[in-house]
């Protein structure tokens, strides 16, 4: 048996392009252009390819993107500025603040001080709060695409037994809460997870977002289970080349599961889908328009 193979990039290019459909009829009908104002601090070199690659992907869909470079050694107080002048200004409706910041900024403190109106990415405690309340809520980015990815092959993930692996505040706890919203029962585990390989292979739906590259063997892996990877790790070869994988050892895992989601090419794909769509739902909330159907 072979896996279904879960296609990111063109679940990923549909959500897009239904976007840049919605984008452009509030445009039209209401002179809206949706903006979204991303901030790289530092020269972190794979943050400078996903601030790229967000602008980008903004810009294609129709909608406003700028860019706000600041030196590594930029200070809490120049952050913090640049923040609260994109709270106030009225063309921008998203702001990322692209994560990890540098050693020395307390992303706490930033992520906390943009208006929760436009935190595209979800992550301030006002946004997490109503996420975890069952509330309306910007949601993260990541977690958001891995629902999107599971539904394309369960129309329901209602009482499914659902294995996070992870508990970043960018990955596993939303995901906890969006998994909830959906009806399934929730396990997180962690790093201290004891026996890991079993809780996992009680899942019908694993999502592994730890960062360690392939750690999720396939005799961990229930079969027929929906497999999510969140992760993107680059690893070394033997001739000096390197290579992306993620948290699941793929190839082994594509033998046991039902649905996976290969890397690249899965959940990485949706991350900046998701992050348009939350621009556009943000821009919508703004103007006090309906939410968009996407
Ligand atoms: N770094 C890695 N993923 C993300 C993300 O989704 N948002 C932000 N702001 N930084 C990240």
């Amino acid at each position: 048996m072979s896996a279904k193979i879960i296609d990111g990039k063109i679940i990923a290019a549909d959500l897009r392009a239904r976007v840049a459909t919605e984008a452009a009829r509030i445009r039209r009908d209401h002179g809206v252009t949706p903006g979204l104002a991303a901030v790289l601090v530092g020269a972190d070199p794979a943050s400078q390819v996903y601030v790229r690659s967000k602008v980008k992907q903004t810009e294609a869909a129709g909608m406003a993107s700028s860019e706000y470079l600041l030196p590594a050694t930029a200070s809490q107080a120049e952050l913090l500025a640049v923040v609260e002048k994109l709270n106030h200004d009225p063309l921008v409706h998203g702001i990322l603040v692209q994560l990890p910041l540098p050693g020395g900024l307390d992303p706490q403190g930033i992520v906390a001080a943009i208006d929760p109106a436009k935190d595209v990415d979800g992550l301030s405690p006002v946004n997490a709060g109503r996420l975890a309340n069952g509330l309306s809520a910007l949601t993260p980015c990541t977690p958001l695409g891995c629902i999107i990815l599971a539904k394309t092959v369960h129309a329901s993930l209602e009482g499914m037994n659902a294995v996070i692996i992870g508990r970043s505040n960018l990955v596993g706890r939303p995901l906890v809460q969006l998994l909830l919203n959906e009806n399934a029962t929730v396990t997180i585990a962690h790093s201290r997870t004891r026996d890991l390989a079993p809780v996992c292979a009680r899942a019908d739906l694993v999502l592994a977002a730890v960062g360690k590259p392939e750690m999720v063997k396939a005799s961990w892996i229930k079969p027929g289970a929906t497999v999510i990877d969140v992760g993107i790790n680059r690893i070394a070869l033997a001739d000096g080349k390197t290579r992306l994988v993620g948290d699941v050892a793929y190839s082994e895992a594509l033998e046991v599961a039902g649905a996976i989601t290969p890397v690249p090419g899965g959940v990485g794909q949706m991350t900046v889908a998701c992050l348009l769509a939350n621009t556009l739902r943000a821009a919508c909330a703004i103007h006090k328009l309906p939410a968009p159907a996407i």
